[in-house]
C-alpha cells in the first residue's frame, strides 16, 4: 500500500544519501562473531547512540562530530563515563550548552552502571532514567536495539505535516501528540533505526523550512502538500 511505498522510498534514498556520521557505525553481520562480542558491539552502539542524539539536540551535526568523537575518545564505554567526574563532563561540553543535558547523560549511565551496567532496550524502560525523554529513548531503542518505535523531532514534525498535509501549530502539545501518532504509524517495521533518521535527514537537508528540494524529495509522490499546491496556486509547501 501507500505507506509500504512510501517506505521503501525514504529507506532507499537513505541508503544512497546519508551521511557517514561517527556514531552510525556500521552493523556488521557475521557468523563467526560470538554472541557475547556482538552483544558488547550492540551495547557500545546503543551508548553512543545516547552521547550522540543529546548532543544533536542543541548543536548542529556539523559541530556535533568533534566533539562526539573527543568524548567517545574520552569515554568509550558507559562504565568510562560512570567513572569521570562532573567537572570533567563539564569540560567536556563546554560550547554545546545546555550542561543539564550533560549532567544527566553522566548521572543516567551511573545509574545504569550501578545497577548492572546494561543499557535498557526498550524506549518505555529507557524513559525512566533521568534525562531519558520520549525522542531519546525512541532513539536509541529504535536505532540501536531495533524497537519498533517513532522517533519524533522538529524536522520529523515538518515532514510529516507536508506528507499528510495537515496544519498545525507545532508548539502546541495536542499538535505534537498527534504527530507521534502519525509517526507511529509510519515507522518501517524492519528497519525502524534507518527509518527513524532518514526522516530526520530528510527534514535536514531536503524537506527544510524554506525553499524544500521537492524535485529531489525521495516521497514527492506521497506528499499531500506537494500535491495540493501543485492543483492551487495560492498554497505552496512551505505553508505546512
Ligand atoms: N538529528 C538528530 N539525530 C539525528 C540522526 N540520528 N540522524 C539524522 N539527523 C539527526
Amino acid at each position: 500500500d501507500e505507506t509500504q511505498k512510501l517506505r521503501v522510498a525514504l529507506l532507499d534514498w537513505y541508503d544512497l544519501n546519508h551521511r557517514d556520521l561517527p556514531w552510525r557505525t556500521h552493523h556488521r553481520e557475521s557468523e563467526e562473531k560470538q554472541e557475547e562480542e556482538e552483544e558488547e558491539e550492540v551495547e557500545r552502539r546503543a551508548y553512543g547512540v545516547w552521547v550522540s542524539e543529546v548532543m544533536l539536540q542543541q548543536t548542529r551535526v556539523q559541530t556535533v562530530i568533534a566533539y562526539y568523537n573527543r568524548w567517545m575518545k574520552k569515554w568509550p564505554t558507559i562504565h568510562h563515563l560512570a567513572q569521570a567526574s562532573l567537572e570533567e563532563v563539564n569540560e567536556m561540553w563546554a560550547g554545546l550548552g545546555y550542561y543539564r543535558r550533560a549532567r544527566f547523560l553522566f548521572e543516567g549511565a551511573k545509574k545504569i552502571v550501578a545497577e548492572g551496567g546494561k543499557i535498557p532496550k526498550m524506549a518505555s524502560m529507557l524513559r525512566k532514567i533521568p534525562g531519558i525523554g520520549d525522542y531519546t529513548s525512541g532513539a536509541i531503542a529504535s536505532i540501536a536495539f531495533k524497537e519498533v518505535v517513532p522517533v519524533v523531532d522538529g524536522n520529523v514534525v515538518r515532514v510529516i505535516a507536508r506528507l499528510r498535509a495537515v496544519s498545525a501549530n507545532p508548539k502546541d502539545s495536542a499538535t505534537v501528540k498527534r504527530f507521534w501518532k502519525l509517526a507511529a504509524q509510519l515507522v518501517d517495521p524492519i528497519r525502524p533505526g534507518d527509518f527513524n533518521q532518514a526522516l530526520m535527514e530528510l527534514g535536514a537537508t531536503v524537506c527544510t523550512p524554506l525553499n524544500p528540494s521537492c524535485s529531489s524529495c525521495p516521497a514527492s509522490e506521497f506528499c499531500h502538500a506537494l500535491s495540493n499546491a501543485k492543483h492551487d496556486s495560492t498554497v505552496a509547501v512551505t505553508d505546512y
